[in-house]
């Protein structure tokens, strides 16, 4: 008995054989340990001294899944299914031990053991969805078995948690034991076990509640018809539901199959594989090559936001949300009670939803300060200022923030385009400045593009970067520029979308391939839902564009129930004839004749020069990795997960075709408009973005 391999360890208490996985940070199922468990249950089996094992984990986590850094390579056996088989088939009761998170392939060798303990703080989830995946290590045929189809489906489409507690009353825990005490609580179960004779308990065998949905189909039905609009363009949602569909209607074997080729399909996949990319370069953002994680940050106790308007409000609740209080600041009593009303009014929309408790709206609530005066920010660890978008009004904020606010105060802009290091230089204190670029709306979007100035401390970054994970966000570390990376690469697009007008497409002819692409909506219809009048003003308005025609019209967009497009009471869009009618004499008066504009030039004028932008902003160092663009992208513009964001898209386009099909549209793309080098050398070397460490 001792250690079994370097990362697996076998020892024995009473007669209860105990196989540690030790393999930080999550004890993801490699090779090695996948192996360790084997070789521990075969000695463990063949030895008469021992009744019964525990399989439990060290550090942080029982097995947090498959060792996703595995995927990819060829497969090395004992693949994981064969581990299950070898748990399932031994003569002896398996008990799992589970703390932290018992995720995918985790939660499969939990489901393959005989029976399962777990501390209440610990959590079970079939979370490969959100990997383009399904569980392939027969999570699919088991989980059903246990929970009921209709949970399942929940469980595997959602890839959600469930807590130790959930789990256990669903059955899928067989006992809750003492936190802090899962060891001997496990050993005391097994003994048990043991002692009572207890039946060596196969999932596989339990087939109750999959019988009694036999026979069923419109549980499926419903469920697609109820979740269509979430599972949009995904393949791996349908594919689990197809599973847990095989566990009602088949055999456990014969499930197994399905679950097993469907399973290869999706790994095979462009989506897994975009997915999966996601996953990593989430965790990439956090890691700034010159600012290391023992970078030393600051405490931030108090917050001040600036302006109580669209943006501000929203700020304010991520703070209160976390427990810190915070001072907003308005000109008006007016504005200032406008904004706390809608922060309240949110809060009572999450609490009818049953989503936030009655008593922490109050709570929430309590934390926010409003007042007019800007000296009350004095006490402040960090200021977020969100008035309106002009830089000379920014700047005396800021002249007058240096005045008022205490040293080692951080003071943050949330502008969108505006040059950070211009409003760094109306303070005497630049190193201090940073911008906190949130995306609308701030309380729901998880996204914070956090902009670094050229003076911007490295402590100032790190203490944005470890909030930001604080408030939930995804923070992505980017330079100063027009628009920063979002929307510096939003406005190539608009140019196109815009452009395309002027050529023969309407509206709703442009934002259709964009949306089949998985974006959330196309640009016509973004500018309705954010008003055309965002910018625009009467006293200037020239009726030069098509927008600023249907602005004086009062077609501002969905709030005046009419823009590009025409709403309804319940705001379905319709194609104007309105609309049609202003772009047609636009076009008439420039001469100009209408063409077909097809899809797929739709979807590659608009999204190629992104992609051109993308290669400029990486060549500029504006962001650090072509995966952080990404990570903006899906993050702040909801671009389909399943194509992995604009740079991971180009690679798979191939960058060749990307600068080949940008010099065929080249005439049209605007007078200002070049290849960027890198995306050219990248593509003349046969190289992908993806090639950029
Ligand atoms: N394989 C390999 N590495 C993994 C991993 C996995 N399954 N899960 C996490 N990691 C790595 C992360 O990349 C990260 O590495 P880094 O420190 O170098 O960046 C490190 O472990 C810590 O991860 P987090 O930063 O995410 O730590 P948290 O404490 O915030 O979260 C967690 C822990 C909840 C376990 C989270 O990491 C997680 O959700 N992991 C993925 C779980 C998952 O998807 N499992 C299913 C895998 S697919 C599968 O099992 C297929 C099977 O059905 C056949
Ligand atoms: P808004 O017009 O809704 O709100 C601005 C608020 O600031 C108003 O309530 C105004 O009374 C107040 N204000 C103006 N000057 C002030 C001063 N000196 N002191 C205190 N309060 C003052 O504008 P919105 O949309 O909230 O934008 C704010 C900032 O956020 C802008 O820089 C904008 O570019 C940026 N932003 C806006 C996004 C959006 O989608 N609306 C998204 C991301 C950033």
């Amino acid at each position: 008995m001792g250690a079994i391999n370097a990362v697996t360890d076998l020892s024995v208490e009473d007669g209860i054989a105990i196989i540690t996985i030790n393999y930080p940070p999550v004890n993801a199922l490699s090779h090695a340990v996948r192996e360790g468990i084997v070789q521990g249950v075969q000695q463990a089996s063949a030895d008469a001294a021992i009744k019964g094992l525990v399989l439990i984990c060290d550090g942080r986590t029982f097995m947090a899944g498959a060792d996703i850094t595995e995927f990819g390579k060829p497969p090395k056996s004992p693949w994981l299914p064969e581990v299950i088989e070898v748990i399932e088939n031994t003569s002896k009761p398996v008990t799992a031990a589970i703390h932290g998170t018992a995720l995918g392939g985790g939660l499969e060798v939990a489901l393959g053991c005989h029976y399962r303990v777990a501390v209440p703080s610990a959590k079970c989830g079939l979370p490969e969805v959100h990997l383009g995946l399904l569980p392939g290590a027969g999570g699919t045929q088991r989980l059903p078995r246990i929970v009921g189809p209709q949970k399942a489906l929940e469980m595997v489409t959602s890839g959600a948690h469930i807590d130790a507690k959930t789990a256990h009353a669903a059955g899928l825990i067989d006992e809750l034991v003492a936190e802090g005490g899962l060891r001997a609580g496990a050993i005391a179960f097994a003994k048990k076990v043991v002692a009572e004779n207890r039946p060596l308990k196969k999932v596989r065998d339990l087939n109750d509640k999959v019988e009694a949905a036999r026979g069923q189909p419109e549980i499926f039905a419903d469920f697609r018809k109820a979740n269509a609009r979430k599972f949009r363009g995904f393949l791996a949602p349908e594919y689990n539901i197809r599973c847990i569909e095989a566990a009602v209607n088949l055999p456990f074997d014969e499930g197994l199959a399905v679950e097993r080729k469907l399973f290869q399909e999706l790994m095979g996949g462009v989506q897994s594989a975009a997915q999966r990319y996601v996953f990593f370069a989430e965790r990439e953002v956090w890691k700034i090559p010159d600012v290391p994680s023992d970078t030393p940050t600051l405490p931030i106790a108090k917050v001040g936001v600036i302006g109580a308007g669209t943006m501000g409000g929203g700020i304010a609740m991520n703070f209160a949300n976390v427990g810190i209080p915070v001072t907003i600041v308005e000109t008006k009593q007016e504005a200032l009670e406008r904004g706390l009303g809608v922060i309240r009014k949110n809060y009572e929309t999450t609490a009818k939803r049953g989503k936030l408790k009655a008593e922490d709206v109050e709570k929430r609530m309590g934390l926010l300060t409003g007042t007019l005066e800007l000296e009350k920010l004095a006490d402040c660890d960090l200021i977020i200022e969100a008035v309106f978008e002009n830089m000379d009004v920014k700047k005396d904020v800021f002249g007058k923030l240096d005045r008022i606010a205490k040293q080692g105060a951080i003071l943050a802009s949330n502008t969108s385009y505006l040059d950070i290091n211009e409003i760094a230089s109306a303070t005497s204190r630049p190193e201090w400045v940073i911008g906190l670029h949130f995306f609308s709306p701030a309380n729901v979007m998880r996204l914070l593009e956090v902009v670094r100035g050229a003076k911007t401390s490295k402590p100032v970054i790190a203490t944005s970067m470890q909030l930001a994970k604080k408030i939930g966000k995804v923070a992505v570390l980017v330079g100063v520029c027009h628009g920063f990376v979002g929307n510096r690469m939003l406005a190539a697009r608009q140019a196109q979308a815009q452009a395309m007008l002027m050529e023969g497409a309407m509206p709703w002819d442009v934002d259709k391939p964009l949306y089949d692409f998985g974006m959330p909506m196309g640009p016509f219809a973004m500018g309705d839902l954010a008003g055309l009048d965002i910018g625009w003003s009467k006293e200037t308005s020239k009726s030069s564009t098509v927008r600023e025609v249907l602005c004086e019209m009062d077609r501002r967009g969905q709030k005046t129930g009419a823009g590009f497009y025409d709403y309804d009471e319940q705001r379905n869009a319709k194609p104007s004839p309105v609309t049609e009618k202003i772009i047609k004499d636009f076009m008439a008066k420039a001469g100009a004749t209408p063409r077909q504009i097809s899809e797929q030039e739709i979807i590659e004028r608009c999204i190629y020069p992104m992609i051109n932008e993308g290669a400029r902003i990486l060549e500029e160092k504006i962001a650090i990795r072509p995966s952080d663009i990404d990570i903006v992208w899906i993050n702040g513009y909801g671009w389909p997960a399943y194509r992995g964001g604009p740079m991971f898209y180009a690679d798979t386009v191939g960058l060749a075709t990307v600068v080949a099909k940008l010099k065929e549209h080249a005439p049209k793309l605007g007078a200002g408009f070049s290849i960027s080098p890198l995306l050219e050398k990248l593509a003349a070397e046969g190289r992908k973005f993806q090639d950029l460490k």
